[in-house]
């Protein structure tokens, strides 16, 4: 039998699991200090949800399955539609604004490479009922707050912002309508992946003529305002957004986080402003750690009223490759406090009852449970799981009602009764 789990997946062991405990605690930690509540929803979803006609790479990576009555079911690859049909069934009655975050276990199909993977945990946070770029300062102040919590600085990840809204206005002058601009976004993200030619031939497909095109591509060659400014043209081009965001984000302090980059435009259709991603600038893994944006009309896609929301997620995979590379990854003990030998047998019972007392005073007790095994073998055990304490029962010591307490880090030994332990 094949032991390796399916491709693309990972198993977790308990050093393993440790780390990942370390990180999503960085997550809840964030979380809590703005505020925000945590939920969940189930992995597998309708299938529904997830059809949406942009092109996105998202939905070709579905993995869907039928259920035994016949039902068609995916597993979600994003949290955000889940977190939509969540705020529909309460549309209403939820005071507003939500402010929510989660760690959903996301699965997509993808082609694997390093910081990829087939599932990955997804920190959520997202803020529904806010029309206005200070709740997208808020979240990039919680992302600053993340990171600058794990030992990353300015020097080591940049976060790139830029607005639908400016290609829209360059579409819009060139005559294309709004209805467009998701699948055209689609396919301007795919820039960094594919050839020019290939995603010129795709936008003319769509019906993007070839001046439109140059335009677009222009505007996304651009990295000051200004020069966006200029090829936007007047009217409602998101750029002032933008300037009220980079203001915002210097009140927080996180500024020099933040770069302002038009080419960045994000590969799901439904954001309709601000979108933004963290990369790492150093180091040899310049992935996306994280995006999101506003999408403040995917609720009506599913029928619903829409409310304005903004979010990001953030997988486990990049972050933790990148910290590792950095050396900023914890070293982290099990945190066993005491370890329980009886010397023989008969002490057994004793033993369990040194043990349950430890136990009860919120102590990490491991009791060892084999009868034969001789001291040298109980001291490497101790050593091996890192705990600070062995508990040692011997016939003479528990003769005279005391057990050898043995202080693993200055080799200091006491008798202790086990009422004073
Ligand atoms: P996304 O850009 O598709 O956005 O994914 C967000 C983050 O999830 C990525 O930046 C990356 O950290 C992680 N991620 C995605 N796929 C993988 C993978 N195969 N392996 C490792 N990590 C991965 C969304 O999913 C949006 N729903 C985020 C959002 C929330 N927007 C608003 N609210």
């Amino acid at each position: 039998m094949n032991l390796s789990p399916p491709r693309g997946t990972r198993d977790v062991f308990p050093e393993d699991l440790r780390l990942r405990a370390w990180l999503f605690g960085h997550f809840r930690q964030v979380g809590r200090l703005f505020g925000f509540e945590e939920y969940d929803a189930p992995v597998v979803e309708s299938a529904d949800l997830y059809v949406r006609k942009a092109g996105e790479e998202i939905v070709d990576q579905l993995y869907v399955f039928q259920d035994k009555s016949g039902r068609e079911l995916a597993l979600r690859p994003e949290m955000t539609p889940s977190l939509a049909r969540m705020i529909l069934q309460r549309a209403g009655s939820l005071p507003l604004p939500v402010k929510w975050f989660s760690l959903p276990q996301c699965w997509r199909y993808e082609r694997m490479t390093r910081g990829r993977t087939r599932e990955h945990y997804q920190w959520n946070m997202d803020i529904i009922g806010v029309d206005d770029v200070t709740a997208e300062a808020e979240l990039l102040a919680a992302l600053v707050t993340f990171f600058r919590g794990v030992g990353l600085t300015q020097d080591n990840i940049q976060i790139r912002i830029s607005n639908r809204r400016l290609l829209q206005a360059v579409l819009a002058a060139a005559g294309i309508g709004d209805d467009l601009l998701a699948p055209v976004c689609v396919l301007v993200d795919k820039l960094e992946k594919v050839s020019r030619d290939a995603v010129e031939a795709e936008l003319a497909e769509l019906g993007v003529d070839a001046a439109a095109i140059d335009s677009v591509l222009e505007v996304a060659s651009c990295n000051t305002l200004e020069d966006a400014a200029k090829l936007a043209g007047e009217g409602d081009n998101g750029l002032d957004e933008i300037g009220r965001l980079l203001d915002l984000a210097s009140q927080y302090g996180i500024a020099e986080w933040l770069q302002f980059d038009a080419s960045l435009v994000r590969g799901l259709a439904y954001y309709t402003g601000i979108v933004f991603e963290a990369k790492a600038i150093t180091g040899d893994l310049h992935r996306a750690i994280c995006g999101g944006g506003r999408y403040d009309r995917l609720l009506s896609t599913f029928g619903g009223k829409d409310l304005p929301a903004c979010g990001f997620g953030f997988g486990d995979p990049v972050i933790l490759e990148i910290l590792k590379d950095l050396d900023l990854l914890p070293t982290l003990p099990r945190g066993i406090d005491d370890v329980v030998f009886a010397f023989e047998a008969s002490l057994r019972g004793p033993a369990q009852d040194v043990a349950n007392r430890l136990r009860n005073a919120g102590r990490s007790v491991d009791l060892v449970l084999e009868d034969g095994k001789r001291m040298k073998w109980a001291f490497r055990h101790a050593d091996n799981v890192g705990a600070s304490r062995i508990v040692l029962l011997a016939p003479d010591e528990w003769a005279k009602g005391v057990v050898k307490v043995r202080d693993l880090a200055s080799g200091k030994e006491t008798e202790v009764s086990p009422a004073d332990l």
